[in-house]
């Protein structure tokens, strides 16, 4: 495991708690600045992020500066030892710049240039639009780079979308020469363009992917989000330089989203110092609610993997969140648990959005730690400032390392292939959460998971699954197969190993270049309606911890073994009795084949066996009842519950101290509705080396 890492922001070992405070809008009632800091305290606040949406509050005219609000609350916060994240004001443009430099306005993909309004909505490529938040942001810089309580930055706001005008047109257009080194016939192949007639015959003939113009060309609009990815992390780089330069040893991030795939998160991670994100899940939408804890603990699993070291939960909603079709409150209890499941994967902090609601604007109902009866006597705020005290007994947590023996590869170059191809089905394709559909047994088993990209290393773990790996780029088949053949065990599914870089199909016979590792040929991938189903049946005695009947629906290759050991069969079909399920040995390792999307008890079944024979690290040794999971963190195992109703965890013969009280925890114990539990390894183990104490857990 890696050693603790040090505190995100220097000399304050602590978990960050705290979140977006917008005191600009209070600007006509100062008292109200005295509430909140009355109110943080009484919360457990030790950290702030002001400045996001303030441009006209400090810059009303182009070169006019006002500071005097924002230096006002440094120094409260500076009072009450508040540490300040202080973000760029790149998110919301100023009326004036929109007026006076009207290239800073985003133009659609229809050729329209918006109007100002709104928010993130400025042409990333415009210099003017770069050289006015470099401006700006050198004077936050020399301003408040002495002040003691500056903890950090926050760049900008969830970038996001794209811009057409003249200027990111003739960007793109540079960008594909130098990737394809002025040679326009190697872009014509890499793009299959003699379909349609599309061979471009003059650099100049290119336009970015757009309903009026091209939008057949896969490899086109590939090549476009790529090179919106990079010009996002362009402007990114222009707005971080002057930050970089007065205050070069603060950490710089900027806050990613959930559920989002528009830019290569990856690759933009290695830019920034930490990684931050907001996290906004749906509850309540349907019986379990622990379905949709699943999918917020894979994103913060891919948060914590993508610099491999703590990140920053930097937004979640303290109460409604206001854009769901249906607002549901999240129940009492749940808040406290969803914070402590972000520690849990890594997360130094819960950072809410927001601190105190505003009176107008889009968002004036959107949950806040202060109320529009701003007080401390309601609900939402008891539970805040209950998360706050937990917090503040687990500094020991803060910079903890975590530890997975399993990656599971979501990709994002892979997504918009999937979504971009035409066929093999249109609707339903659900990359995503087929990703997560193999990520929930090792959520429910208690083991750690790594999500991460494609390009990153697969060295140290034991357990590489790809679903649906249908873009393979060079070197990355070479690399899992080392992994394989030094030990790994691999499983891929259906739909993979189809195109390279640029959405061409492999010629050699699917999963192309996994073909010989796999040993198996996919012939062809049959779509069910929704309705359908193909059932699959285990071979006796297949050793894959599979017994009676599955279903599989929407995708089933129809493969042949060459080679590979056939461990499952379909049962229904033109292709009944053809493999479904299949194992290859290639040096000291395996490499699966799961050819269907199959129900989820396949996949606990499947999984669970292969976590067993691989001895994988679970964080309790005990079976976790349903809607219960384990996350191992340094010394610390966070027992999360996420159901309705109280369910009994039997910690078997382990003894642990309960981390927030002292109490030592043995046997049987009863985990009320939506609680969690923060443990601390028994001393007796703790002095064990890391790998003998597993063994002994995961042998209970
Ligand atoms: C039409 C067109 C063809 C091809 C097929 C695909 O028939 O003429 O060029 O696009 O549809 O179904
Ligand atoms: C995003 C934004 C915030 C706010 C919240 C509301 O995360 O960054 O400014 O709009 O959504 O959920």
């Amino acid at each position: 495991m890696p050693d603790r890492s040090a505190p995100i922001i220097k000399n304050f070992p602590h978990l960050l708690h705290g979140g977006d405070y917008n005191p600009e809008q209070w600007i006509r009632t100062p008292q109200v600045w005295d509430e909140d800091f009355r109110l943080m305290k009484l919360a457990g606040v030790n950290t702030i992020t002001i400045g996001v949406f303030s441009w006209t509050m400090l810059e009303p005219e182009e070169g006019r500066f006002e500071f005097g609000w924002m230096d006002a609350i440094f120094d409260k916060a500076e009072r009450d030892h508040v540490q300040v994240i202080l973000a760029t004001p790149g998110g919301a443009r100023p009326g004036w710049m929109a007026q006076k430099y009207p290239e800073v306005l985003r133009v659609d993909e229809f050729g329209r240039r918006q109007k100002w309004g709104g928010r993130h909505n400025h042409c990333f490529t415009a210099p003017a639009y770069r050289r006015r938040c470099q401006s700006i942001n050198a004077k936050l810089a020399e301003r408040y780079k002495d002040r003691p309580n500056l903890a950090m930055w926050h760049v900008n706001n969830e970038y996001s979308g794209e811009c057409h005008c003249d200027l990111c047109h003739s960007a793109f257009r540079g960008w594909l020469r130098r990737r394809y080194n002025d040679d326009l016939d190697a872009l014509n192949h890499a793009w299959w363009n003699t379909f349609w007639a599309r061979t471009i015959t003059d650099w100049s003939q290119i336009d970015p992917p757009s309903k009026i113009g091209e939008g057949a060309v896969h490899g086109h609009n590939i090549d476009w989000k790529r090179f919106c990815t990079d010009q996002h992390i362009d402007c990114f780089n222009a707005e971080a330089e002057p930050l970089r330069r007065v205050t070069p040893s603060l950490p710089i991030t900027t806050n990613f989203m959930g559920v989002f795939n528009e830019l290569d998160y990856y690759k933009f991670a290695k830019a920034l110092d930490v990684v931050s994100w907001d996290s906004y899940p749906s509850y309540h939408d349907r019986p379990n609610d622990w379905l949709n804890a699943v999918t917020v603990s894979f994103l913060h699993s891919q948060r914590r993997a993508m610099l491999d070291k703590p990140f920053l939960m930097m937004e979640s909603a303290p109460g409604m969140q206001n854009y769901k079709p249906v607002c549901k409150i999240k129940r009492p209890g749940l808040h406290v648990v969803e914070g402590l499941q972000a520690i849990a994967h890594g997360s130094d902090s819960v950072q809410y959005f927001q601190w105190r609601k505003g009176r107008g604007g889009l968002e004036k109902f959107h949950g806040a730690v202060v109320d529009h009866f701003a007080s401390e006597d309601n609900r939402v705020f008891r539970e805040v400032a209950e998360l706050g005290a937990a917090m503040a007994r687990l500094d020991d947590v803060a910079g903890a390392p975590s530890h997975a023996d399993v990656a599971l590869i979501y990709d994002y170059e892979n997504h918009w292939a999937i979504d971009n191809t035409k066929g093999p089905r249109n609707v339903g394709k659900n990359y995503q959460e087929t990703c997560v559909a193999h990520y929930r047994p090792f959520w429910s088993n208690g083991v750690n998971v790594d999500v991460i990209g494609a390009d990153e290393p697969f060295d140290g773990y034991k357990l590489l699954i790809a679903p649906m790996l249908y873009m393979i780029r060079p070197g990355v088949a070479e690399r899992i197969e080392q992994f394989v053949r030094a030990g790994g065990t691999f499983v891929t599914t259906y739909f993979s190993g189809v195109v390279n870089e640029t959405d061409l199909c492999f010629t050699n016979g699917f999963p192309g270049p996994l073909r010989e590792l796999m040993g198996v040929r996919a012939e062809e991938t049959d779509t069910l309606y929704d309705e359908e189903s193909v059932a699959i049946l285990p071979a006796k005695g297949n050793r894959a911890g599979l017994s009676g009947k599955y279903a599989a629906r929407q995708f089933c290759d129809v493969i042949h073994a060459e080679g590979a050991k056939v461990l499952a069969s379909y049962g229904g079909e033109y292709y009944k009795g053809q493999p479904a399920l299949t194992v290859n040995k290639a040096g000291a390792g395996s490499a699966y084949y799961v050819a269907s999307r199959n129900d989820a008890r396949f996949h606990a079944d499947f999984y669970g066996q292969l976590i067993d024979q691989l001895d994988l690290t679970r964080a309790l040794g005990a079976k976790l009842p349903d809607g219960v999971t384990a996350v191992e963190r340094g010394d610390f195992v966070f027992v999360l519950g996420f159901n309705r109703s109280a369910v009994t965890i039997d910690f078997g013969r382990s003894t642990f101290t309960d981390a927030l009280n002292g109490r030592r925890l043995k046997g049987k114990l009863r985990l009320p509705r939506y609680s969690a539990l923060v443990l601390r390894r028994p001393v007796e183990s703790s002095a064990n080396s890391t790998n003998a104490r597993r063994k002994s857990l995961s042998r209970r």
